[in-house]
């Protein structure tokens, strides 16, 4: 498997759309309890950045995190930074302290079917730790890749395969599928809102 910054450098990016997908956006208007103006937002494997753009518009901090340098340098060179918008380079399993109980929402997109599904348990355990007590795991699930599991990325998944690692440390508040897609990816995706336990 190609690593993520040589594939960003060779330009082999299928899954970049150029913009946020519509999800976040539809979300935001069904479910505004979810979106707090002020909040500070965690965007794990954010790739070139486009889906922090509606949350810095609906006035919240952003950090786009993606382990690759690429990555990192097209979104900063994209959309540059401000006080509401940082982008680091980070692998989201070894995050600095800093970033500890520190984001009042994660949203997941892609980031999920991208690492290597013996490190899901492993995810769903580091997302924990970042998350404030009572906050949000807000994610888009690829859950209909069209690829077989061993062939990934996209590694397969599904909404029970999703619910099952997520559920032994976070609360479902939410679920459903999106109306809107990014075209392609219409009926294959599945939003799910998880809650951090007060006493996580
Ligand atoms: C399929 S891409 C999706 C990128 C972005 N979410 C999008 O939709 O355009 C997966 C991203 O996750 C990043 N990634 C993979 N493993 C990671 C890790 N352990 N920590 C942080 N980012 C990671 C990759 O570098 C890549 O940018």
């Amino acid at each position: 498997m190609k690593d993520w910054n040589s594939r960003y450098l060779d330009a082999d990016t299928p899954w970049d759309k150029g913009a946020a997908t519509p999800v976040i956006s539809e979300l935001m208007g069904k479910l505004p309890q979810f979106f707090q103006s002020g909040s500070k937002v965690l965007i794990p494997g954010c790739g070139r950045g486009h889906d922090a753009q509606p949350f810095l518009k609906a006035a919240m901090q952003v950090t786009g995190a993606d382990v690759s340098k690429e990555a990192i340098t097209d979104a900063t060179e994209i959309y540059g930074k401000s006080d509401n918008m940082r982008w680091i380079t980070d692998d989201i399993f070894s995050m600095p302290d800093e970033h500890l109980r520190h984001y009042d929402i994660v949203w997941e997109h892609t980031c999920y079917c991208a690492i290597l599904p013996e490190q899901r348990e492993n995810y769903v355990d580091s997302i924990a730790t970042l998350l404030k007590p009572n906050a949000y795991f807000i994610g888009t699930f690829f859950i209909e890749t069209g690829v077989p599991i061993e062939d990934g990325p996209p590694f397969f998944t599904s909404r029970d395969d999703v619910f099952q690692n997520f559920e032994r440390k976070f609360h479902l508040v939410w679920e459903g599928k999106p109306s809107t897609s990014y075209e392609g990816r219409e009926g294959r995706e599945w939003v799910m809102i998880w809650r951090k336990p007060i006493t996580g």
